[in-house]
């Protein structure tokens, strides 16, 4: 089986993902991750010196690419993954199984705030500027995000508990 968790930005895709993954015994793979061993540069650097639309290409290819992989996995796709393109056609059109780990505006605005230099899209937003901008986005992201198979509410959740809900669902 293969699991695709998916969700905006420090909504623990990663954390979640790994736990998962080894209460599966299923191999973990991060999309951001595959990208950068491909590009063999970081996530930030490939925005600065290529651009956004060359990281969406490469995004996408990378979704395709593990999608049709034999490997049964758990992925963890970056938040922007499944807005661009035909990414969430193709998440839905493969045998995985989405599921959207969801967040209240709140619940992200704080756990971002403290990570914002590693991430392309909010570096540069003062401090005042950055819930709007997080409400906004999400807004705009929301209808992709809800096309997933599950949807999980993660606010207050440890990654065990949401790792338990996950696997209850299966
Ligand atoms: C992005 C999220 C990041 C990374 C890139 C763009 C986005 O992944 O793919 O910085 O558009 O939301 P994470 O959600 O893993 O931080």
């Amino acid at each position: 089986m293969k699991i695709v968790l998916i969700g905006y930005m420090g909504s623990g895709k990663s954390t979640v993902g790994n736990l998962l993954a080894k209460k599966m015994n299923l191999a973990f793979l991060d999309l951001d991750q595959a990208i950068e061993e491909q590009e063999k540069i970081p996530v930030p650097q490939i925005f600065e010196q290529h651009g956004e639309i060359y990281f969406r290409k490469k995004e996408t290819e990378a979704l395709k690419r593990l999608l049709a992989e034999k490997e049964d996995m758990v992925l963890a796709a970056g938040g922007g993954t499944p807005c661009y393109g035909h990414n969430m056609d193709n998440i839905e059109k493969s045998t995985a199984k989405s599921i959207y780990l969801k967040l209240s505006i709140q619940a992200l605005v704080e756990r971002i705030r403290h990570e914002k230099a590693e991430r392309p899209l909010v570096s540069s937003l003062a401090d005042e500027d950055f819930p709007e901008f997080i409400g906004k986005h999400l807004f705009e992201r929301t209808p992709f995000y809800e096309r997933a198979d599950e949807v999980v509410f993660c606010d207050g959740k440890t990654p065990e508990e949401i790792v338990d809900e996950i696997l209850s669902s299966l």
